[in-house]
């Protein structure tokens, strides 16, 4: 601190009297410019080598190969392989979650058609769908199921979707193989209409 009195303080200043000053000194012109350059690279970098990501690579994966090898209908596991056509074509209606949407899609977790003995009747729901009053779990729905076998053409694909269904959520039920899937699509594949509750009731649970 000065002891100097305020009145002396025009006499004169040397570099050294200088107080900084905030928000006065102009930016310069190269510092502006590179750091535009800098920014510029560091997209240029990002967008052709994108350290290392792919934008078709993902959560829990490691490479594009293993993302290929978990693509709907491939793999060995024949619940992960239900997965993905579940996924793909009946989770738009009965959800990811099985729980259905109230007063348009009955829920298939914890269904009393789905937890029965055997995919019997499930597997000729999926295959010529299924139309009018029926009861899941004591409620009543009537509405309209799509058939799907047309679209899901192969009995391993049948077979896997049906076995995804009945295990997962709170279900616990058998697996359906591919030579039951093969043996309902023998014979109700061409029915060509869908099936109601009681004509469903009036048949087996089980693939006889
Ligand atoms: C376009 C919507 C839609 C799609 C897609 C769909 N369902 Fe359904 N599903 C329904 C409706 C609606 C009903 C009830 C039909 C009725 O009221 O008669 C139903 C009923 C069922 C039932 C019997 C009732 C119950 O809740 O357990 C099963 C089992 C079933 N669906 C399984 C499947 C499976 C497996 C798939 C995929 C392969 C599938 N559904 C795809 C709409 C759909």
């Amino acid at each position: 601190m000065s002891s100097k009195p305020n009145n002396t303080k025009s006499k004169g200043k040397t570099g050294n009297d200088r107080e900084p000053g905030v928000g006065k000194a102009p930016v310069s012109v190269g510092v502006f410019v590179v750091t535009i350059l800098l920014a510029y690279w560091a997209m240029m970098e990002l967008n052709t080598r994108a350290g290392g990501f792919s934008r078709y690579v993902y959560g829990p994966y490691e490479s594009y190969a293993v993302v290929e090898s978990v693509q709907p209908g491939s793999g060995d596991d024949p619940i992960k392989r239900g997965a993905d056509i579940y996924r793909n074509i009946c989770s738009p209606c009965h959800q990811a979650s099985g729980m259905g949407a109230p007063g348009q899609f009955p829920p298939l977790a914890g269904s009393d058609w789905v937890n029965v003995e055997g995919p019997n009747r499930m597997l000729r729901i999926v295959l010529n769908g299924l139309g009018g009053p029926i009861e899941v779990n004591g409620e009543t729905w009537n509405a309209v199921m799509p058939g799907f076998g047309d679209v899901i053409v192969s009995d391993e694909d049948l077979a896997a979707v049906i076995s995804y269904v009945r295990n997962s959520w709170t279900n616990e039920a058998s697996i359906c193989t591919p030579e039951e899937a093969a043996a309902v699509r023998a014979e109700s594949g061409d029915r060509g209409r869908a099936w109601t509750s009681t004509e469903l009731l009036a048949l087996p649970l089980e693939v006889q």
